[in-house]
């Protein structure tokens, strides 16, 4: 049986991951941050020399984009998501074996009104993205068996996400929500993407020599939707589900820089045909996700995010 290393597995994507590795023929390793600190180079190196994997998935990360910008978190950003990508990725080329890390749609500008595809040229805004694109470049740069897996806009039921943030306003005092009209992605549930991730693990294990297998690729839900319309969405979906019982105001406002502290992309829908060309991987509605993420707060008097 192959032996997978999740790294970041108690993260939202990790754990997810992990939930599903169950169902598939592996032999999962979960190291915890504390045992296994991707940003110290001996230690990567005495774990991957000790356990041998066959396989990684990266799902750790410095994923708190507006933490990010704060001066005193550089160093630390631009290690966790940028230059451990280095070391995992030697680690990984050392035994031959692939590694597939998640990255993010915000290595783009957001500047077009025409879908990402892998082949574009990233430009982030942002000190979360510009992290994102060194570990990209770093774990391509390392490992020739290096799969990017680049996701967006995730909610899933193990940490807090713009969908739980609706549900908790509506569910405070608060009649009215001002959400962003022209910000614009497609939100992905975590256990969709967890698939995903686990589905290629599969099949590049399958055929490890298979060079198309490798390489940068897209994973998002569908449609492209406004942050305004996904909120709405969100809104309808709870009332018929019974998750929100008052009536709330939902009022599209328009972004402002001046008004963040970080910049953002507005426009970052990801073009995934390669992953279905490739891998035969169809994207999923992520109203699917959104219905299974929301009947599980469906008998609670309050949402608790784990
Ligand atoms: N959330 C999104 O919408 C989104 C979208 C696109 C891409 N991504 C990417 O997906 C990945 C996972 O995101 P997420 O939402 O699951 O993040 P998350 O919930 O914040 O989880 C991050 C994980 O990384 C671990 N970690 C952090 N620093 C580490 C270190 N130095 N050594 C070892 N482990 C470390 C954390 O462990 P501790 O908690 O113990 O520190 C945690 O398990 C990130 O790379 C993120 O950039 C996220």
């Amino acid at each position: 049986m192959p032996t997978l290393l999740i790294l970041g597995a108690s993260g939202q994507i990790g754990k997810e991951i992990r939930e599903q590795a169950k169902s598939y023929s592996f032999n999962v390793l979960t190291p915890t941050h504390t045992k296994l600190d991707i940003t110290n180079e001996e230690q990567v190196k005495s774990y991957f020399a000790k356990h041998t994997p066959h396989i990684v998935i990266n799902a750790a990360g410095f994923s708190k984009v507006t933490s990010a910008e704060e001066p005193d978190n550089f160093a630390h950003v631009m290690g966790v998501n940028g230059y451990a990508l280095e070391y995992i990725a030697s680690c990984c080329s050392k035994l031959d074996i692939p590694l597939i890390h998640i990255s993010t749609d915000l290595v783009f500008d957001g500047k077009t009104e025409l879908p990402y595809c892998e082949k574009d040229k990233p430009n982030p805004v942002n000190i979360y993205g510009m992290s994102k694109y060194l570990g990209e470049k770093l774990a391509l740069k390392h490992n020739k068996k290096t799969i990017i897996v680049r996701s967006a806009w995730i909610f899933g039921k193990y940490s807090d996400n713009f969908v739980s943030n609706i549900l908790k306003i509506a569910l405070s005092t608060t009649s009215n929500i001002n959400v962003l009209s022209d910000w614009f992605g497609s939100p992905t549930p975590a256990n969709d993407l967890a698939e995903v991730l686990l589905n290629m693990a599969k099949k590049v294990l399958e055929e490890p020599n298979n060079k198309n297998l490798y390489g940068i690729f897209h994973y998002s839900g569908y449609p492209l939707i406004s942050h305004y319309a996904f909120a709405l969405d969100i809104y309808k979906e709870a009332k018929k589900q019974q998750v929100i019982k008052n009536d709330i105001t939902i009022t599209p406002t328009t972004y402002n820089i001046s008004d963040t502290s970080v910049k953002m992309p507005i426009f970052t829908f990801l073009d995934c045909f390669k992953l279905t060309q490739i891998y035969g991987i169809v994207r999923k509605h992520y109203r699917l996700g959104l219905s299974t993420y929301l009947a599980q707060f469906k008998d609670k008097t309050c949402l608790k995010v784990r």
